[in-house]
Order: structure tokens, then C-alpha cells, then sequence
């Protein structure tokens, strides 16, 4: 539906006015109400580098959730202002992995004697909390879009992906068995998953001491729920379909699908596509819509019909956005994500791995 042409005046104003002094970044999944005012739109891995490419900004307004607005206040200068237009913009899988949880995981790989030849990894989508955990034991956060060469690095750094050390990856179980068996090759069978709602994850000594991936049970509400027949029903219904997901879908959709990536990825893969092509993608619903909008040319229809929205990237819309923005032109700063000191030096140990890495 249109947006309130007053709401849009407003937030053209309040742009307007604080000009340079803010620069606006929006997630793929955001509202097209809200990308409408962003200076630039990207998946997790280019919004990170773009909030720190902007040293000039006071103000840095960031349309997507919070673990990233938290790693946007972690690699920008302290004299720079993250707002996260709604607070109550979380992630549900970012809060599957809580800290003390992951401490008692890595207690027990201590005692289990396999902490040495472990590696942490965490994906984006987690606490600076958990984060800073894997950048003081050594670890790297990584992306959807550089998994694999977080993988490959964490793996050289415990004798090599052929070895037998080990990768603690936290907190999204599909995108490491994702990575781990489409990506680099390997082996299922390599994979357990931790539960930290058990003693001992759920695991026998044997099966942590043989395990070369430990994946934490965590997940993707939106991503989980596309399923493997829907993939089959949508190649019996469209021929020649080519089916693209997010590699936060579960490994048996993964498997089935074309092609798989970020949403940057997606994006890129559909825009650069000749017209006529059919398109069936698995991820967040505002992202398939914006892109069916863009390329009337295509042909581009959502993987499954009872999946929807990510409710918490939603939360951003223009009436918040308006208040963050309106608030800075009158000098008072809503919503700022301000990450502990301590924390962010740990967490930005392991985003900075991230960035080097090949
Ligand atoms: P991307 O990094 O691919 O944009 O994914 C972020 C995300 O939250 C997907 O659910
Ligand atoms: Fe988190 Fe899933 Fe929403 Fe991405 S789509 S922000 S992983 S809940």
C-alpha cells in the first residue's frame, strides 16, 4: 500500500535538513517505505563495511536489526552515533546463542580436551556479546556472502580443512552445514549440533571428540520454514525454473536448489539474468517483492506461500524512521546503540578477521 504522503514529506524534510551529518543505511529486507530514504542498501557484509567507510557521518541511522546496528557502533569511531530506528528490532536467531550458554559450551570442550584444535566462527547474525566470545578465542565472525573463506581460515588456523580440528560455528546450524557440505565438499556426517539446553550439548564424548563442525542449534525463523517440497512442486509447476535460496534454509532445500547465496547474491543473480527467465527465490518476502517489482521483465515468484515477512525487520517502518530522523534535526538523539567498550574491542577483534580475510 502507498505510503502517507505526509510521512514521506517529513522524512524528505528531516533528510534535507540534516544532510550530510546522517547517512542511512538499509538491509535488503527492509520495507520499500523505508528504502526509499536510504543512501545505500546492502546485505550484512557491505552494510558493515559502508557504515565504516563513513567516518564523516555523526550520524548513522540504520534500517535493519540490531546485531547489525551493534556491529555498525563496533567498527565506527566513537565520535559517531548509531540509531536503530526501533530497538525492539531484533533477531531470532541472533538470540538463540545467549552468552553464558556459549561459555558453558566452551567449558565443556575444555574438558572434553578438543578446545585447543577448536575454532569459534559466528555468523553476523549474533549478540556483541558473542561475538566479542569468538574474537578473544580466537575466531571470526563471517557472512552469508564469505562463509566459506571464514571456514577455510578457521580450519587453517587448526591444521587445514583435510585435518582434524574442529569449528565451533554459532549460532545459525544451517548456514555452517550449508558451508561445510555444499561449499566445501564435505561430508554431513562431519556435523553435530550442539544443544545448550542439554548437558553436554546433547553429545557423547565420542561424538564431540569425531565432529569436525559442532553447530550450534540455532535457526532462522523466516528461512526454516521453506521446505524441499516446495522446491519440487515449483519445478513440476513452472518448467525451467531456476530456484535461488538463502543459505540460511535447511540443508535438504539447499540441496535442491539452482543457485544459492546472500541477498546481495540473489540480487545480483536476478538483475544480471536474461529476460524471459524464471525465477522461484527462498528468502525474506520484502526482498522478492521489490525484486519482482524491478523486473517486470522476469518472471519471479516466492519459493512457498505460507512463509512471510521477517516480523522484526519490519518494525522499521516510515513513522519510526520519521521519529529518528525528526529527533536528530531538533538535536536529540532516539534509540542509540551504544556497544560496552570491552565488548567491542573483543568483538572487533574477530569482525576485523572478517574484513582481512583473502
Ligand atoms: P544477508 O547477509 O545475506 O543479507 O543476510 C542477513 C540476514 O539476516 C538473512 O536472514
Ligand atoms: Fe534474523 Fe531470520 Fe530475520 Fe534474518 S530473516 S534478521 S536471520 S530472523
Amino acid at each position: 500500500e502507498p505510503s502517507d504522503p505526509d510521512l514521506v514529506a517529513r522524512a524528505r524534510a528531516a533528510k534535507e535538513a540534516l544532510g550530510d551529518r546522517v547517512f542511512v543505511l538499509g538491509h535488503h529486507y527492509q520495507r520499500d517505505e523505508v528504502i526509499e530514504f536510504t543512501d545505500t542498501t546492502g546485505d550484512s557484509f557491505k552494510l558493515a563495511k559502508e557504515a565504516a567507510a563513513r567516518p564523516d557521518a555523526p550520524y548513522i541511522v540504520f534500517c535493519g536489526v540490531h546485531f547489525m546496528a551493534e556491529s555498525a557502533d563496533i567498527l565506527t569511531s566513537d565520535e559517531q552515533t548509531v540509531v536503530l530506528p526501533d530497538l525492539a528490532a531484533g533477531c531470532s536467531m541472533a538470540d538463540m546463542a545467549a552468552l553464558h550458554q556459549v561459555e558453558d559450551c566452551w567449558d565443556d570442550l575444555v574438558e572434553a580436551g578438543v578446545a585447543e584444535s577448536t575454532v569459534p566462527v559466528t555468523y553476523m547474525n549474533s549478540s556483541a556479546a558473542i561475538k566479542a566470545f569468538t574474537g578473544r578465542n580466537g575466531g571470526t565472525v563471517c557472512t552469508s556472502s564469505n562463509a566459506e573463506r571464514a571456514l577455510t581460515w578457521a580450519f587453517d588456523e587448526v591444521g587445514g580443512v583435510e585435518g582434524e580440528g574442529k569449528v565451533l560455528f554459532l549460532p545459525d546450524q544451517h548456514l555452517g552445514r550449508n558451508t561445510w557440505a555444499r561449499d566445501l565438499g564435505r561430508d554431513l556426517d562431519d556435523c553435530v549440533v550442539w544443544n545448550p539446553h542439554q548437558p553436554m550439548g546433547g553429545l557423547t564424548l565420542e561424538e564431540i571428540r569425531d565432529a569436525r563442525m559442532i553447530l550450534w542449534r540455532g535457526h532462522c525463523s523466516v528461512h526454516g520454514r521453506f521446505t524441499p517440497e516446495a522446491v519440487e512442486t515449483s519445478r513440476r509447476e513452472i518448467p525451467g525454473v531456476k530456484v535461488i535460496v538463502h543459505p540460511e534454509c535447511r540443508n535438504e532445500v539447499v540441496e535442491l536448489a539452482d543457485e544459492v547465496g546472500s541477498t546481495e547474491k540473489i540480487i545480483t543473480a536476478v538483475s544480471s539474468a536474461p529476460a524471459g527467465t524464471k525465477w522461484v527465490i527462498g528468502t525474506e518476502l520484502n526482498l522478492v517483492q521489490r525484486l519482482a517489482k524491478e523486473h517486470p521483465e522476469q518472471q519471479i515468484s516466492f519459493l512457498e506461500k505460507n512463509v512471510c515477512y521477517c516480523s522484526t525487520m519490519n518494525r522499521i517502518d516510515l513513522p519510526h524512521l520519521v521519529w529518528a530522523l525528526e529527533s536528530l534535526v531538533e538535536g536529540r538523539v532516539v534509540n542509540p546503540i551504544v556497544v560496552d567498550e570491552n565488548v567491542a574491542d573483543q568483538a572487533r577483534t574477530a569482525l576485523d578477521r572478517m574484513l582481512a580475510l583473502p
